[in-house]
């Protein structure tokens, strides 16, 4: 376990929580190296009869050192960004191992890409493809593409998270791929390499992964009779993580269930899993300021906020809070909220903890979409990270200052 209780304290690896608090300051952001590593192998290692690569999804956590460690443990990376690319080239990853999400891609973003040298583009539109088709010619570098189909199933996930109905933006609609497919096969400029989808994240089940694979294996079969051959599947991320009492399936499950049905089609499989290599790999810690009462209820006020960790806020999310050190007090009732000035700022609800002023709290589970979704909302600098390797640590992003706050603007002229 990365993070466990000893001697009536919180630890990541051999290091105490409160020995990161007192130097780094709060809020902060804290990963163990070896969580990191561990969950990526699960996926990594995780037999299957078709040759597999993980693209990690950047958005999940993208810090440089985080990056960097999965790129040596020979990650692939799925980005949604030009930022996202110029991150895993910083970070030391390959871009013949990116693969490009994202309904929104640029030109510029486009070209950016292609020149790097990425696997390939999940387009997600009739009209993406023709933009693409034209900054491939203009390069006159034939783009590499998959077309990331919608599949039509329900992930049974919270609604901001669920993507691959038909309701939603994402992806091309089944009935009109195959023509799209015939479309990019014919084109000069375009190369086709694969068929990709994601349905959603945070899903706990394999039956929604499998409905949707059954539906790709069938576009893919069709294609390969119309004489399109894919050289790869990519089924998107997703797989979620246990937050409270959730019982998600180990990635070697999932991995073994895709490769069973795949069978002998000659591809080559790819995830893009983002949360469950890193949301179990970090925690965030924050201090209690003050603790009020009112009639109604009672609250936990710290010095981290819905700025840094936007989770709860945004979609209810429930994530555990502990204290990080054991004290004999009386436990109570608190919402744990922050300073920011909306009633939305909570980081927990309704938590049983014993509390003084000063205490430290852990939020568990906060390596995915915890720092990446972090704002400077009420002129917050972002909180630093930290990553926790046996018994050192590194900062690995300081707190950002005032300076930083303000960095690229200016007051009027005189
Ligand atoms: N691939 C694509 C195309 C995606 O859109 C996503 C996530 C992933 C892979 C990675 O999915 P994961 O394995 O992490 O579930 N902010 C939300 C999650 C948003 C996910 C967006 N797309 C949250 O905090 O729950």
């Amino acid at each position: 376990m990365a993070f466990a209780r000893r001697d009536g304290e919180l630890h990541a690896e051999q290091v105490p929580l409160s020995a990161i608090a007192r130097e780094v300051g709060t809020p902060c952001y804290v990963y163990s190296r070896a969580a990191l590593t561990a969950r990526f192998r699960a996926w990594r290692d995780a037999p299957a009869a078709q040759p597999k690569l993980i693209c990690y999804a950047v958005k999940a956590n993208s810090n440089l050192a985080v990056l960097d460690l999965l790129a040596r443990l020979g990650a692939g990376f799925d980005i949604v960004s030009g930022g996202e690319l110029q991150r895993v080239l910083a970070a030391g990853g390959a871009a013949s191992r990116v693969v490009f999400s994202g309904v929104g891609k640029t030109p510029q973003e486009m070209a950016e890409a292609l020149a790097a040298g990425i696997r390939c583009f999940n387009v997600e539109s009739a009209a993406e493809l023709e933009v693409l088709e034209e900054v491939a010619a203009e390069r006159r570098r034939p783009a590499p593409v998959a077309l990331r189909v919608n599949p039509d199933v329900d992930p049974a996930t919270h609604p901001y998270i669920a993507t691959g109905l038909r309701a939603h933006k994402f992806g091309i609609e089944l009935e009109g791929a195959f023509d799209l497919y015939r479309r990019a096969a014919a084109s000069p400029h375009l190369r086709v390499v694969g068929l990709a989808c994601h349905i959603g994240s945070q899903i706990t089940d394999l039956a929604p992964f499998l409905a949707a694979l059954d539906r790709l294996l069938d576009l893919h079969d069709r294609l390969v009779a119309a004489g399109i051959p894919l050289r790869h599947l990519d089924l998107g991320g997703g797989l979620g993580v246990r937050y409270r009492d959730e019982t998600p399936p180990e990635p070697g499950d999932y991995v073994r269930a895709v490769s069973q049905r795949v069978g002998a089609r000659p591809v080559e499989l790819l995830f893009e899993p983002g949360r469950s290599v890193v949301a179990g790999a970090g925690v965030f810690l924050t201090r209690v300021l003050y603790l009020k009462r009112t009639a109604e209820r009672n609250f936990a006020i710290v010095d981290g906020a819905m700025n840094d960790l936007l989770r709860p806020a945004l979609y209810d999310a429930w994530m555990a809070v502990e204290a990080v050190s054991d004290a004999p007090r009386e436990a109570d009732r608190y919402d744990v909220v922050g300073p920011v000035c909306e009633s939305g700022d909570f980081l927990a609800r309704d938590r049983l903890l014993a509390l003084a002023p000063g205490d430290l709290l852990a939020v568990r589970d906060a390596g995915a979409y915890g720092f990446s979704m972090s704002s400077n909302y009420n002129s917050r600098g972002r909180a630093a990270e930290v990553l926790v390797d046996g018994d050192r640590y590194h900062l690995v992003r300081r707190r950002e200052t005032f300076a930083d706050l303000v960095r690229g603007e200016t007051r009027l002229p005189e």
